[in-house]
């Protein structure tokens, strides 16, 4: 019985599309757990580029049953739409199965998430305005609409006449926008529920009969840990769990069903839309990473903002998932600097912390205290063992991974799947005892200046990089 989490451990668009196709081949379902189509995967397979939103990169393996999982909210245009461009490009969908208990993005969960953000003007979230938000928010409320109800019609109409009033209240009252029209409403989710019967199931038993088959499921995140309803920059947060803890309650597995939790993470930091990022470069360091590294949102073609890696949330992140090894993508668009930081903690009024703030108001001022690593010039594009990098790039991983308290298994420098290296095969867990963590913290302090620093940020040797 095996179930590995791919979970992403910084904001989102970590690349976890490509872990999921390195591991495809040993899988027989890959489940979405949570988030809906603000989330955008793009996968490469044999020179075709394929960008998913809503459907689980899994679709793209004929031997693989892709699952939405019932922590998703699901937009059933959207769905209906990838499924019909991907079935143009000769790919089957028929295996697609959506859990009858995700609930639905309605379209006045569309129309609200954009109202509230145009009336926030400047001061909003920053949403993909996919209306996940919303929907979420009627799921707690108990007043959501489930992929389950679309096949049953008298259910339907119940929970429609009874979220649909109070909705068109709050738009036209709050937001001064026209009303929603129950029938139409109904009609469209009736027709949504005819097309997609085929695929509306109890996917928990689903998956459960996998894994007491022998099977191995893989779970896939959306988003990531700092953008966590719970963990993330509250409020600069999406409204569902990307942690591995939401694989358990969006995948429908318990915690002892998990054996490894893959962390996928980039090379350097990027974040779409409000909310602080204390390493955000906004000069030609910045733009190098934004250019070179094609740094444009796959749902909104937003620009990410980009800055370094940021070690203070990794190994939070690194915790709060036990995080059994990690993969590293992107090493090669750090290429061309010449030097390259990682944050190793913060000044916040004065004093070194260490710890990932809770409050987004202390991070807005925290100032990020940096360990320095040469860079290097070389293309690796091309390297396919530790061998081929040079040693720059070899002491930024081995510091890296120091640093955060984690193995780092692979690392990818390109979007292709043989653009990737093996760095170990040990999938181990290091965040163990109390005792390891305590080594590992006292490593990381070791790092940190004693007093407060002059300027603004604090440089040191990498080990090994001379
Ligand atoms: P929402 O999920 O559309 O409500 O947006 C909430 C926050 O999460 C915003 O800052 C979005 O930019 C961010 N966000 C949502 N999905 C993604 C994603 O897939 N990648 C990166 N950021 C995302």
């Amino acid at each position: 019985m095996a179930a590995t989490v791919v979970v992403g451990l910084q904001w989102g668009d970590e690349g976890k599309g490509k872990t999921t196709d390195l591991l495809a081949e040993s899988v027989s379902h890959v489940v979405r757990y949570q988030g809906g189509d603000n989330a955008g995967h793009t996968v490469v397979l044999a020179d075709e580029v394929f960008k998913l939103h809503l459907v689980p990169s899994g679709v793209l393996y004929p031997h693989i049953t892709p699952v939405v999982g019932s922590g998703v909210v699901v937009n059933p245009e959207t769905l209906l739409a990838e499924m019909a461009t991907l079935a143009e490009r000769g790919v089957d969908t028929a295996r697609i199965r959506v859990s009858d208990a995700a609930h639905v993005i309605m379209p006045y969960h569309v129309t609200l998430d954009r109202a509230s953000e145009a009336r926030l003007a400047g001061g909003g979230i920053g949403t993909t305005q996919r209306g996940i938000g919303p929907a979420y928010a009627d799921r707690a409320s108990r007043t959501g609409v489930r992929m389950g109800d679309l096949l049953d019609p008298d259910g339907l109409r119940a929970r429609l006449e009874r979220a649909v009033p109070e909705k068109n209240a709050i738009l036209v009252h709050v937001h001064g926008l026209e009303p929603f029209d129950l029938d139409a409403l109904y009609d469209q989710a009736i027709a949504w529920g005819e097309r997609l019967r085929e695929h509306i199931v109890d996917t928990v038993g689903l998956v459960q009969r996998a894994l007491a088959e022998g099977d191995h499921v893989l779970l896939e995140g959306a988003q990531g840990t700092l953008l966590d309803l719970d963990h993330g920059t509250y409020p600069y947060v999406t409204s569902s769990n990307p942690v591995a803890g939401g694989a358990c309650t969006g995948g429908g597995i318990g915690p002892l069903q998990v054996d490894q939790v893959i962390g996928v993470l980039k090379a350097y930091s990027t974040r779409v839309g409000s909310g602080p990022f204390p390493t955000e470069l906004t000069d030609h360091r910045g733009r190098h990473l934004v250019e070179k590294g094609h740094e444009f949102g796959t749902t909104t073609g937003r620009r990410r903002r980009c800055g370094w890696l940021d070690a203070v949330p990794l190994r939070y992140a690194i915790a709060v998932n036990s995080v059994s090894s990690m993969m590293v993508n992107k090493l090669d668009i750090l290429s061309g600097l010449p030097e390259v930081q990682v944050c190793v903690g913060y000044r916040i009024d004065g004093r070194i912390v260490d710890e990932w703030p809770v409050r987004a108001g202390d991070l807005a001022r925290a100032e990020p205290v940096y360990e320095t690593f040469h860079g290097w010039e070389a293309d690796l594009r091309g390297a396919r063992r530790l061998q081929d990098l040079p040693h720059e790039a070899l002491a930024y991983l081995d510091g890296l991974e120091a640093l955060a308290g984690a193995p780092i298994a692979l690392v990818s420098v390109g979007p292709e799947r043989t653009q990737t290296i093996v760095r170990s095969e040990q999938p181990a867990r290091t965040i163990g005892t109390a005792g390891e963590q305590d080594a590992s913290k006292r490593r990381l302090l070791g790092r940190l200046p004693r007093r407060p620093i002059a300027g603004s940020v604090a440089t040191a040797r990498a080990p090994g990089a001379g």
